[in-house]
C-alpha cells in the first residue's frame, strides 16, 4: 500500500455482518422484518416509546452479544499507524470504537448514547436492557440516533466533510449507498481527486464512482490491503 496522508473510512452496515449484526435492507435485513414507520421515527417514538424503546433494547442486547470482526480492528490499527486517519460511519453500533478505534464520526448517531428531549441531558448508557426508560415526569430517554425524517448535525457533516476535502485515500465499506446525505459524500472524495475503493460484495448506484470495486467481505478485502494490520 502506497503512503497516503489522509485516508478516510466510510462504513455502513455491511461492515458489521461479519460480527452478527444483519444489514438493513435486502434479505434478513432489519427493515425487512420491521417497519421502519413503527419503529425508528419520531412520531413513532411520540405515539408509542414503549414498543419503540423494546425495539431499540433488543438491538442493544443483540449489538452487545456480539465483537468487532477484523475488519473494525484493521481499521483501527490503521489509525493507530496513521494518525491522520478519519473514520467516517453511518453505523450506530459502537464496534469500531470497540475495536479501539478514536474520534468516530457517526452520522447517524449511537444506539448507547441517550438523549432526555425535557432538558436536553445527552449520556452514554450501556445498560442491557435500559433500566429506567423514563428521564423525567412526561419525557422519555431518547436514543440518541438519527430517524428516518430526522436530520443529521450540522457539526458533524461539516466533520466528515472536511476530512472528505482532504483525504488522498477514500474507502467505502458496506453501505447501499441509497440513504442521504451519506450517499452524497463519496462524491466528495471523488472530486478531492482521491484514490477510492469501494468495499462490498454487490454493485452499488455509485459503484461507478470508483476507480476500484472489490466484491468481497469486508475483512478479507482489509487484509488484502493492509497486510500484516490484524
Ligand atoms: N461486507 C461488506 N459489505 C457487505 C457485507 C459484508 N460482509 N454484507 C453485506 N454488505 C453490503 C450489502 O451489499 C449492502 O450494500 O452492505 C450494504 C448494507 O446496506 P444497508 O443495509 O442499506 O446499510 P447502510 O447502507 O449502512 O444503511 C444506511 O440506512 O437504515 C438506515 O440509518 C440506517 O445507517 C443506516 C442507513
Amino acid at each position: 500500500m502506497k503512503d497516503f496522508q489522509h485516508i478516510v473510512f466510510f462504513t455502513g452496515a455491511g461492515l458489521s455482518v461479519e460480527s452478527g449484526i444483519p444489514t438493513y435492507r435486502r434479505q434478513g435485513g432489519v427493515w425487512e422484518n420491521y417497519n421502519y414507520r413503527e419503529y425508528a421515527c419520531q412520531e413513532a417514538f411520540e405515539s408509542d416509546p414503549e414498543k419503540v424503546w423494546d425495539f431499540h433494547d433488543k438491538r442493544r442486547a443483540l449489538i452487545a452479544g456480539c465483537e468487532p470482526n477484523p475488519a473494525h480492528r484493521i481499521i483501527a490499527e490503521v489509525q493507530r499507524r496513521h494518525p491522520r486517519t478519519t473514520i467516517i460511519t453511518q453505523n450506530i453500533d459502537g464496534l469500531h470504537q470497540r475495536a479501539g478505534a478514536r474520534d468516530v464520526i457517526e452520522l447517524h448517531g449511537s444506539i448507547w448514547r441517550l438523549r432526555c428531549p425535557e432538558n436536553g441531558v445527552v449520556e452514554d448508557n450501556f445498560e442491557v436492557p435500559l433500566g429506567q426508560r423514563r428521564c423525567g415526569r412526561d419525557s422519555w430517554w431518547r436514543p440518541d440516533i438519527v430517524w428516518f425524517g430526522d436530520s443529521l448535525r450540522e457539526d458533524t457533516i461539516n466533520l466528515a466533510l472536511e476530512a472528505l476535502q482532504q483525504c488522498d485515500l477514500f474507502l467505502c465499506i458496506g453501505t447501499s449507498a441509497v440513504v442521504y446525505p451519506a450517499a452524497r459524500m463519496p462524491q466528495t472524495a471523488v472530486d478531492n481527486g482521491a484514490e477510492t475503493i469501494e468495499i462490498n460484495p454487490e454493485e452499488t448506484p455509485i459503484s461507478a464512482l470508483f476507480q476500484r470495486c472489490m466484491r468481497s467481505s469486508a475483512s478479507p478485502a482489509l487484509a488484502e490491503l493492509f497486510p500484516g494490520y490484524d
